[in-house]
């Protein structure tokens, strides 16, 4: 038997199914919905891939690093096959139609590539026997929300509830229109329910989730709406969303968030770029100036906001001067952390038709200039916090130092304090310092007032 990288030995469990999962949050929950369908037909996960008789990666196509990362891990699973026929290999997720077909095509060892809105067919797909050639499904059904399927999570705090899927927005740099599809909205009463048992089952958290939450609208219901039903839930401690489309953001929704917990004062604003030009050419539909005085609103109205966004550097054509641009409204924003990507061209996107002209140094360079500026500002916020107390909820043991334990203040800093009160609890603690980027604290009563 061989199997590089993976270990000898070791056991098949019986209708154990290993998933693999890269991407974001959607991703995750896209995870445990195929886990559920499985786990309904009396497969189990396992945590090896090893162990399983059906090994899935779930991938993403976001940026080129992204898919190519996937695309050379899957091809590690090549030596389950080997060492094991029977074992079944699918790929699941964003994949663009060009890398499903070169997937297939150098991978062929694998079973199915499919799309996000296939997976309902993949309980019938493993009782037929293996196909002589992988098998490819971009497409599902454009209707799909799996609404009926109660996702299978893992134990934690928190538990993803998705209220839309796809994206109707068409950022001209991004595949996710041309992978997930259409926008669609889930029904109130489905998400409420759903919300609800995770809550009875114990994740005392949970976390909204959509590419843009904001457009969200069923028979009268709006984002906001929503939100305030979600938080009348019994039971809930916080209540979080991702992510916000600074053209849609309403101060009916800044409201909501004014309104404390189980609603927390927590934002991810993208911006993407902060010269008009660019944010044009993005087709995001705002300027630079609706997003300085929607922040602004939102930290005014917030009490405690923590404020995050996403950035693209050297987007076809970026000058220099755009690129200040950026740095100024950067500097302005003081964001408390901002995930900054380098523009990657992706098929079939209007931006693809531009020519990538900032060179990669540039954007490294750029990138840099940025990372700097925002660890800045995210230091000198989370000192702030030092002196405050806050209702934290427990997360777990710290994994260094069990005798500590690591929680959340409801803007969602992370906060390490000596203890060991129970997981999902909530309790009061004083910040008392920040060490490298980390708040570390100690519990104190409930301040009185
Ligand atoms: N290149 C680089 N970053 C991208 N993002 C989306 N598409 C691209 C792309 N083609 C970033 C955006 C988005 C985040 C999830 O990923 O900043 O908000
Ligand atoms: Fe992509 Fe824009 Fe939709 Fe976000 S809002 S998923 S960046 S198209």
């Amino acid at each position: 038997m061989s199997g590089k990288g993976f270990q000898e030995g070791v056991e098949t469990v019986r209708g154990g199914v290993f998933i693999e999962t890269y991407g974001c949050q959607m991703n995750l929950v896209d995870s445990e919905i195929v886990m559920a369908m499985l786990e309904e037909r009396g497969y189990q996960r396992v945590d090896r891939a090893e162990q399983a008789e059906v090994v899935l990666i779930n991938t993403c196509a976001i940026r080129e690093h992204a898919e190519s990362k996937a695309i050379s891990n899957i091809g590690r699973f090549g030596a389950l096959k080997k060492r094991n026929p029977e074992t079944r290999i699918g790929v699941l997720g964003c994949l663009s139609k060009h890398a499903s077909s070169e997937i297939a095509k150098q991978l062929p060892f694998l079973d199915w590539v499919m799309g996000p809105d296939v997976y309902r067919r993949l309980p019938a797909l493993l009782l037929e026997p293996p196909p002589e050639v992988p098998l490819i499904f971009p497409k599902g059904s454009p209707n799909e929300l799996y609404d009926d399927i109660l996702p299978a999570r893992r134990e934690g705090t928190n538990a993803w509830v998705t209220i839309t899927r796809g994206c109707n927005n068409r950022c001209t740099y991004c595949v996710v229109p041309a992978v997930r599809g259409e926008e669609r909205h889930r029904p109130v009463e489905s998400i409420l329910r759903e919300a609800r048992e995770a809550v009875e089952e114990g994740f005392v958290q949970i976390t909204l989730l959509g590419q843009n939450v904001n457009s969200y609208a069923h028979e009268g219901t709006d984002f906001p709406d929503l939100m305030e039903q979600v938080a009348a839930i019994p039971g809930l401690k916080r209540l979080r969303f991702m992510t916000s489309h600074p053209k849609d953001c309403s101060d009916k929704l800044l409201d909501v968030l004014a309104k404390g917990l189980p609603v927390c004062p927590e934002l991810h604003l993208p911006v993407q770029a902060g010269g008009d030009s660019v944010l044009k050419r993005m087709g995001r539909k705002y300027t630079s100036d609706h997003y300085r005085s929607l922040a602004a609103k939102a930290r005014e109205k917030v009490p405690g906001l923590l404020l995050s966004t996403d950035i693209i550097v050297g987007f076809p054509g970026e000058s220099e001067a755009d690129f200040r641009e950026t740095v100024r409204l950067v500097e302005e924003m003081e964001y408390d952390n901002a995930f900054v990507y380098k523009y990657s061209e992706r098929p079939n996107t209007p931006a693809a038709k531009l020519e990538d002209d900032v060179p990669d140094g540039e954007k490294v360079r750029r990138l840099m200039e940025l990372n700097d500026i925002i660890q800045a500002s995210g230091q000198r916020n989370r000192l702030r916090q030092v002196g405050q107390v806050h209702p934290v909820l427990v997360e777990g043991p710290s994994p260094k130092k069990p005798e500590e334990a690591i929680g959340r203040t409801p803007s969602g800093h992370m906060i390490v304090f000596p203890g060991t009160p129970e997981f999902g609890s909530e309790l009061w603690v004083r910040v008392k310092k920040l060490s490298g980027m980390t708040l570390r604290g100690e519990i104190v009563d409930k301040p009185s007032s």
